[in-house]
């Protein structure tokens, strides 16, 4: 946090002179806070404050509205708050319900988009005015224009434009995370490693919370609207009973077939442990988090098998065994390959966004061509963007690789190539409470742990 701050105060501001000749306050970042200060009656008359920000330095949202926003806090998000505006599991919410979620999504997202759009604001100059980034924080500012000036949803009529409003941002969302993934591939030199990673990681783990109550309510407006809800035990998108064996099927069938359209060959999958284990959930969190975890270990064990006995080899792959394991509080996977490990060099850098090691042909693995201090990931890393999103994946990184032209791609999308699969997944395990670790036994294989919650509802 403190990275992006100090940075942001280097940014010089830039003044602009009017017509009429008086300094004008179009300068970005500006540097006045945008909460009014209290005073007291006894001190002494403070100068008039300073005019709002300019619609440039706010990427044109209404700088007074988003003065008003940003000294309000968000509410802490919780899958129980959530549930108790839903209704029973496998239930359409009822009419007075579906209002209360309808007035908390109105009422949060406004607050939540502020600080996106402040978020951005804090950028250095120059890497604010990057069209890809400067696209993203306009999206932000226009969304939370858009909602924050909306009026109280007493009917399901209100509730329905709301949701048309909703619908509307979801979609011109979709593309954030590839397209502030170019932009930070172009600004790597205006701004450290370390602050780029902070940055993300807060625009990511927020456009998560966004996303979540969003999708929330339009789900739970849907099943209102049809009378029927996802499934048995669900409520909106949150389900009771996400069982984690069959999600880690699913998507360990989807990443062998890529697996195998990328590279010729994939290894088996065991599953081993409680089968029958489930969890209270976003069941496509932890399926992003498991197809991106599963990409980087079938590909590292195919690459190593290849390397150590060649295509023509009849040797069996050796398989990923995951084990599940259900605890009182937690579900815990442990996802373990024989691909070789991390390399010692590389793995402080793995969690770092764009840092990938597809398209090096370094025999240990390494970030081909990578300097000894680089920190700023592979060569490969600054030219390529791409990755696939598995079976309820969300961000849309495929959109830039659906060519099949990008990393190690196919057809069927990217196994590896943006640099953005772990701390991603990180970021969502985290949002959700939970966890993720790698241990690399280099040489031989990694394991890959990942916890989740496993009854939200019994710790809140
Ligand atoms: N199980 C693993 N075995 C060996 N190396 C791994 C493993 N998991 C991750 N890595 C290393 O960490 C790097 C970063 O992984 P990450 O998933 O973030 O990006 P990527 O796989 O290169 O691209 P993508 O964004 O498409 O996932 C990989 O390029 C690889 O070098
Ligand atoms: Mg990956």
């Amino acid at each position: 946090m403190m990275i992006g701050r100090t940075v942001a105060r280097r940014a010089a501001p830039l003044g602009a002179t009017t017509a009429r000749g008086q300094r004008h306050y179009s300068f970005y970042p500006p540097p006045e806070p945008f909460s009014s200060q209290s005073t007291r009656a006894s001190e002494p008359p403070t100068p008039p404050p300073p005019p709002p920000p300019s619609s440039l330095s706010t990427f044109g949202a209404s700088p007074q509205l988003l003065s008003k926003f940003l000294a309000r806090n968000p509410t802490g998000l919780t899958l129980r708050s959530l549930l108790s505006l839903g209704g029973e599991p496998g239930s359409p919410p009822p009419t007075e319900k579906l209002l209360r979620s309808a007035r908390f999504t109105a009422h949060e997202l406004p607050i939540r988009l502020a600080r996106r759009v402040d978020q951005y604001r804090s950028l250095p100059f120059i890497v604010g005015s990057n069209p890809y980034i400067a696209k993203i924080a306009r999206l932000y500012a226009s969304s939370f224009d858009s909602l924050a000036s909306l009026g109280e949803i007493t009917s399901t009529a209100e509730n329905e434009e709301f949701t048309r409003k909703l619908e509307e941002m979801v979609a011109l969302h979709s593309e954030n995370v590839p397209t502030l993934s170019r932009g930070f591939i172009e600004c790597q030199k205006y701004m450290p490693s370390a602050a780029i990673t902070h940055f993300l990681d807060g625009a990511i783990h927020s456009r998560i919370g966004i996303r979540l109550i969003a999708e929330q309510h339009l789900a739970l407006t849907h099943a209102h609207a049809t009378g029927s809800s996802t499934n048995a035990h669900s409520v909106g998108i949150i389900d009771t009973q996400v069982n984690a064996a069959d999600l880690i099927d699913a998507c360990a069938a989807f990443v062998g077939d890529l697996c195998e359209s990328t590279l010729g060959i994939k290894p088996a999958m065991v599953l081993e442990g409680d089968r029958s284990a489930t969890f209270v959930g976003v069941s496509s969190h932890l399926s992003y988090c498991m197809t991106e975890l599963l990409k980087n270990s079938y590909r590292a064990t195919v690459e190593r098998h290849l390397r150590l006995y060649g295509s023509s080899s009849d040797r069996p792959l050796p398989p990923i065994t995951i084990s599940l394991a259900l605890s009182p509080t937690h579900l815990s996977i442990r996802i373990r390959d024989q691909g070789g490990g991390i390399h010692p060099r590389n793995l402080p850098h793995i969690f770092n966004y764009t840092f990938t090691t597809a398209g090096s042909s370094g025999e240990d693995g390494e970030a081909g061509g990578m300097k000894e201090d680089d920190d700023e990931g592979g060569p490969y890393a600054m030219q390529q963007v791409g990755g696939v999103v598995g079976p309820g994946g969300q961000e849309g990184l495929g959109a830039l690789s659906s060519g099949g032209d990008v990393g190690l791609s196919s057809g069927m999308g990217t196994l590896a190539g943006l640099g953005y699969g772990l701390p991603m997944s990180r970021i969502y395990a985290e949002h959700g409470r939970g966890s993720l670790d790698i241990v690399s036994l280099y040489g031989h294989g990694c394991d890959t742990f990942i916890k989740v919650r496993a009854n939200p509802l019994d710790q809140q």
